[in-house]
């Protein structure tokens, strides 16, 4: 694949560390479109997929969200056997706590011993020892949460996980949780026309904890030229999906965006929002829509 001096980096968003100690590019991927449709099975074109993962890594993402219940368990293998051996500043951060029923319904297991199964198998897939980031993709609300949290502290104790990570989760679920263990993430549902995790946004910046917006583009609705995005797109240059990549990465300073997409131009696209600087006008315009 070419690679020119001209290409964007995620490296023009600044570094944050996870957990206090692993750095990442603020700007990340996120890989569930890299399935077939509902997130369910393979991609419809395999080569595709990789070449859009290679290309992340080319880009300067440092930071590649996953679940093991995409697809399931497909955008995992194809991030190890694309991907592997990794290089060493590259961060996975999976998922477990999810099983797929079979017409794709997501159902919770925050059972402990469902958490250890599903950790084996994102290991295996993965083709790692430990993974950098494990989240809890769902509070089971049919397991007691120190069950749940207490599996995730038993794998960071045996060397399987090296930070853990929530999802979806209320303020005061994540503060339980702090009082059991050091949570380094949090991943929400949050873009800038979804803001009901403000608080949590507020929150985890005071604290230092990764905000993970997922559906930073509200699965594309921020992205269509005639958009909400639309008008201070076409004042300043950059395409939709630029601006709500940049303000969500203005917003807060531990905010890690991770745009999923299945196309090699997308994706261009999407890094080179760490590029975008949004002036104080923009952002107050942006607020207050
Ligand atoms: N924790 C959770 O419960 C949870 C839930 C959902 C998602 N996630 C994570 O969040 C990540 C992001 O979510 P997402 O991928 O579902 O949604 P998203 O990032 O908000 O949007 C992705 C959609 O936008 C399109 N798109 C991306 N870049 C574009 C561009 N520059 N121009 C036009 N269209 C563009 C993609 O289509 P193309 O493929 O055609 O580009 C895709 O349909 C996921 O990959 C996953 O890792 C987590």
């Amino acid at each position: 694949m070419s690679h020119s001096n001209s290409e964007p980096s995620a490296a023009a968003a600044e570094t944050f560390l996870i957990g206090g100690d692993l750095p990442v590019h603020r700007l990340g991927y996120g890989s569930m479109q890299l399935t077939g449709p509902g997130a369910m099975g393979e991609p419809a074109d395999l080569e595709q997929a990789r070449n859009v993962l290679r290309l992340a890594v080319e880009l300067g993402v440092t930071l590649i969200d996953t679940a093991d219940s995409y697809g399931p368990g497909v955008p995992e293998r194809l991030i190890g056997e694309t991907l592997h051996p990794y290089r060493k500043d590259l961060v996975i951060a999976t998922k477990g706590g999810f099983i797929r029923g079979h017409r794709g319904e997501w159902i919770t297991d925050g059972r402990p011993q469902h958490l250890r199964d599903a950790l084996e198998g994102s290991l295996r897939r993965l083709r790692l020892d430990s993974i950098d980031l494990y989240q809890l993709h769902r509070i089971d609300h049919k397991v007691p949460l120190a069950d749940q949290i207490g599996a995730m502290e038993e794998f960071r104790r045996r060397g399987l996980i090296r930070h853990i990570g929530l999802s979806e989760v209320t303020l005061q679920e994540l503060q339980v949780a702090q009082t059991q263990t050091q949570i380094a993430t949090v991943q929400n549902l949050y873009n800038l026309t979804e803001r009901r995790s403000e608080d949590l946004v507020s929150y985890t910046a005071e604290n230092n904890i990764g905000f993970i917006p997922w559906f930073p583009l509200a699965t594309g609705q921020l992205t269509t030229p005639s958009g909400p995005l639309a008008k201070i797109a076409s004042r300043t240059g950059a395409a939709p999906s630029q601006i709500a990549l940049a303000w969500l990465l203005q917003h807060s300073p531990t905010i890690l965006p991770i745009p999923g997409t299945s196309s090699p131009a997308h994706l261009r696209e999407n890094i080179a929002a760490a590029h975008l600087k949004l002036t104080t006008e923009d952002m107050a315009a942006l607020d207050a829509a």
